[in-house]
């Protein structure tokens, strides 16, 4: 049983998120827990040390001294995590693929590790979801700096001083950051086209006005994501997509296969090929960009085409960004929650899917694999 939950301060300097944030925080010390608060956790996110006090919580250095649930947005470091007690569960976007000595310390020290990138795409997990919750925001901002960067309006204006015409988005990739950016776009006025490679994306992508650009390739993956691509099936998409993106007067791109480097879709030569002061918004730039010159965290000018690549866009939009993270946490623990303290339940099938470490063992095998390859 664990009655301790111990929130860290994120070490990244691009990271002005937290994990809990102090509504949820009063919940949980409502249901029993202990809470540890490291001073200064929330404030990048406006979330006050007094505030956290205000909700119950303890605000000190831990100490790390008895087992306790560990919160972060970011896995934590490799210091930081010597210092945990054996028996602790650490809740983070862990990134497992990209951590493997990470994950070896976890095990070598008897912390419980969960990621949440492998929560399960079940109905009963929507709301435990943060990949979906930080999606979102990232697809809302990506369009206000598509908006921002474009030297064109987005909405049709009929003035004084003649028509303009609105302002064409192509967002590549319909995914849930996808669906937010072509709602966000369609509610500034753009006229709204929308490419996937899943077919459940036609119906999504027309629910919200868009039109579906159809390239003729379907690669719906396992779990409600996508496949790669053969390079067959690569060939033909840029072909179909090539026409739309010389259209566009901003392109959005987003497309994503779990695990796996960003594939690229916007070719060098389908940039030249676009209209002076297009801008294209690379949101996979992190892993790897969707177009084939982005450069991540800069924004760079091709010609006359401004192709941005920007860093943890959740983390623009702090506040609720962490108000909905600490959501997801709060609604993924409370089924867990009894009289006595947390008890991690093995046969429930999100613990099951994105536990990767548990009493010594690498137990998830997507990562154990990997190791011992
Ligand atoms: P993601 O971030 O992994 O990928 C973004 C989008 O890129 C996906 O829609 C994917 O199909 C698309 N993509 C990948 N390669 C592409 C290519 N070559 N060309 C064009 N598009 C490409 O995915 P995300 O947004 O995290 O989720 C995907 C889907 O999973 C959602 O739309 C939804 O249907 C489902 N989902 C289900 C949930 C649940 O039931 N709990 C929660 C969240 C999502």
């Amino acid at each position: 049983m664990i009655k301790t939950i111990i929130l860290l301060k994120e070490s990244g300097s691009l990271e002005k998120r937290v994990a809990l944030d102090p509504k949820n925080c009063e919940r949980l010390v409502k249901a029993g827990f202990k809470v540890i608060v490291t001073p200064d956790a929330g404030i990048n996110a406006y979330f006050s040390n007094e505030a956290y006090e205000a909700a119950g919580a303890m605000v000190e250095q831990p100490s790390f001294d008895e087992k306790a649930i560990i919160l972060s947005i970011n896995a934590p470091t490799k210091t930081i995590t010597q210092k945990f007690k054996s028996g602790s569960l650490s809740i983070s976007l862990l990134d497992p693929y990209h951590n493997l000595s990470l994950v070896e310390l976890f095990a070598k020290q008897g912390i419980d590790a969960l990621a949440l990138e492998f929560i399960p795409r079940i109905t009963r997990a929507q709301s435990m979801d943060v990949l979906s919750s930080q999606a979102t925001i990232s697809g809302y901002q990506s369009v206000l700096i598509g908006a921002d960067l474009s030297p064109r309006f987005f909405p049709m204006l009929t003035t004084a001083a003649g028509t303009i015409r609105p302002a064409k988005v192509l967002v590549i990739g319909a995914g849930v950051a996808g669906l937010q950016a072509i709602a966000t776009a369609r509610r500034l006025g753009a006229q709204v086209e929308a490419y996937d490679i899943r077919p459940d994306a036609k119906e999504q992508v027309e629910s919200l006005g868009a039109k579906l650009v159809d390239t003729g390739v379907n690669a719906a993956g396992e779990g409600g994501y996508a496949r790669e691509l053969t390079e067959e099936e690569r060939a033909q998409q840029a072909a179909a997509l090539a026409k739309h993106v010389k259209e566009a007067h901003v392109v959005i791109t987003t497309a994503a296969i779990p695990g796996k480097k960003a594939p690229i879709i916007v070719t060098q030569e389908m940039v030249e090929s676009m209209l002076p002061g297009a801008v294209i918004v690379d949101m996979a730039a992190e892993t790897g960009g969707n177009c084939e010159l982005t450069k991540v965290g800069e924004t760079i000018r091709v010609g006359e085409v401004t192709i941005t690549g920007p860093r943890n866009l959740p983390s623009t939009v702090a506040i609720h960004a962490s108000e909905m993270f600490s959501q997801n946490i709060y609604n993924l623990i409370a089924p867990f929650i009894t009289e006595d303290g947390f008890n991690l339940n093995l046969e429930d099938e999100v613990i099951k899917d994105s536990l990767i470490t548990y009493e010594g063992e690498i137990i998830s095998d997507r990562i154990s694999t990997l190791i011992s390859a």
